[in-house]
């Protein structure tokens, strides 16, 4: 276990370009690698867990390339492998099991899917109830990891998604692709789009329809994909972070280029600026439905505000929950988030951990079963953190100690390197102490 200290600071000020969105690169390894051709992606994540990704899509026969530092080249299966054992290291990656356990099941052969102490305990009843619908051979372990999986024709199904979870949306959508029929998902609370966007990008077509407040996804299967080449977007959830630490400073200036601004991933933009952050979006393009653009942020004069978070932007913002939390006490109102029960199955129980490490620097707050409540107007003060070895909670904690009193010591620090290993590095040179 690594640790890092993190001291308080006097500004942030910078600007930066930032590896590719995590939850884009993944599902562009996992197409390429059943598509026809080579993909050459571009900005693909420096993260861990795409990394396990493309290592699963090697493990099936797609042959992957990084020889090239900026350039991540996959030639894909054309939808086909020899029938064998499979083990597939899923790693520290919830997206890669959840999502690949879609993509596998109608392809002979036997998948053993297993993953890290943190991913292992993880809730998978939620793939393979849909997924054994479509008719998959898919056997859990008391609900969760190692999955085995037969793999043997699918046949469509109509399904509508009892949580809001892209993941599952996603190992829906990468069955139906390749199942017999059109398959149908219907979801009460839009979640991030990305698979959407990627298959079309591949070549498949799907279409989208609304009835009442439910939005319905059709994909036609037994569809082939071909091979792209294209630039992964900058990771707005890693933007996160320094998003937030910008707000902490009066004179804070942040500039980052070429960031995903897909609007199913951008409520927190709409939080930083009802926080009291002022934010300008220069050059915005669009390459295969994802919308890409800078972002300048600084601070409104006058104290931050508050905000209340709950029901659909809860799970719009679900992975910078963490972040929004630890900058809560430094606010004037306070924040609140409800509906958050979802944070408590993530790489980490992470109302749990924020709790924890918020006690350990000395904020006041009300823990529910479902988010937290954060009083403002708080001064923190530096401490040793438990990130739980999760990346988010090793990053958020480093945010909420540049305006703590004292230094700051964040325990499995290491973690960051699932999603962001270039953080403590960006956070030295943004924020001079
Ligand atoms: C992701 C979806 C979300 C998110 C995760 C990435 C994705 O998980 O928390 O970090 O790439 O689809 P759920 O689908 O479990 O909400």
């Amino acid at each position: 276990m690594s640790n890092q200290i993190v001291r308080p600071a006097r500004t942030l000020q910078g600007s930066l370009t930032l590896p590719g969105d995590k939850s884009i690169s993944h599902r562009y390894a996992m197409l390429a690698g059943l598509a026809q051709g080579t993909s050459r992606l571009a900005n693909f994540s420096t993260g861990a867990d795409p990394h396990s990704t493309l290592s699963c899509m090697q493990t099936l026969g797609a042959q992957v390339d990084k020889s090239d530092s900026q350039l991540v080249s996959v030639t894909g299966t054309a939808g086909q492998w020899e029938p064998g054992n499979f083990t597939l290291d899923c790693g520290n990656s919830g997206s890669t099991m959840r999502m690949i356990a879609g993509l596998i099941a109608s392809h002979p052969g036997t998948y053993t899917l297993i993953g890290d102490h943190s991913l292992t305990p993880r809730p998978m009843e939620r793939i393979r109830k849909p997924l054994s619908q479509m008719g998959a051979e898919i056997h859990l372990t008391e609900g969760h990891a190692p999955i085995t999986i037969h793999g043997r024709p699918l046949q469509a199904i109509d399904f509508t998604t009892p949580i809001p979870s892209a993941q599952v949306k996603t190992a829906i959508l990468f069955a139906g692709l390749q199942a017999e029929g059109t398959t149908t998902i219907a979801e009460a609370i839009r979640t991030r789009d990305h698979s959407e966007h990627a298959l079309r990008a591949f070549g498949a077509t799907l279409t989208r329809s609304r009835t009442g407040l439910l939005e319905h996804l059709s994909i036609p299967g037994q569809q082939k994909l071909t091979a792209i080449d294209a630039t992964v977007p900058g990771d707005l959830s890693s933007a996160a972070f320094f998003l937030c630490a910008a707000l902490l400073f009066p004179d804070s200036n942040l500039v980052l280029d070429s960031i995903g601004l897909n609007p199913t991933r951008s409520a927190l933009l709409d939080v930083i600026t009802a926080l009291g952050g002022k934010i300008n979006i220069l050059n915005v393009e669009e390459q295969y439905g994802e919308l890409i653009g800078t972002i300048q942020v600084n601070r409104s004069p006058g104290p931050l505000r508050g905000i209340d978070i709950s029901g659909a932007l809860t799970a719009q913002l679900i992975d910078e929950l963490p972040v929004i939390a630890a900058i809560a006490p430094y606010t004037g109102e306070g924040i609140r988030i409800r509906d958050a029960a979802e944070l408590r199955v993530k790489e980490s129980d992470r109302i749990a951990l924020v709790a924890k490490n918020l006690s350990a620097m000395g904020a006041a707050f009300t823990e529910f079963e479902d988010g937290l409540d954060i009083p403002g107007n708080q001064q923190l003060h530096g401490a040793k953190i438990d990130s739980g070895s999760d990346h988010r909670i090793a990053m958020a904690f480093s945010i909420a100690a540049l305006r703590a009193t004292g230094e700051t010591e964040i325990d499995g620090a290491e973690a960051a390197a699932i999603s962001f290993p270039e953080f403590f590095t960006h956070l030295t040179s943004l924020c001079p102490c």
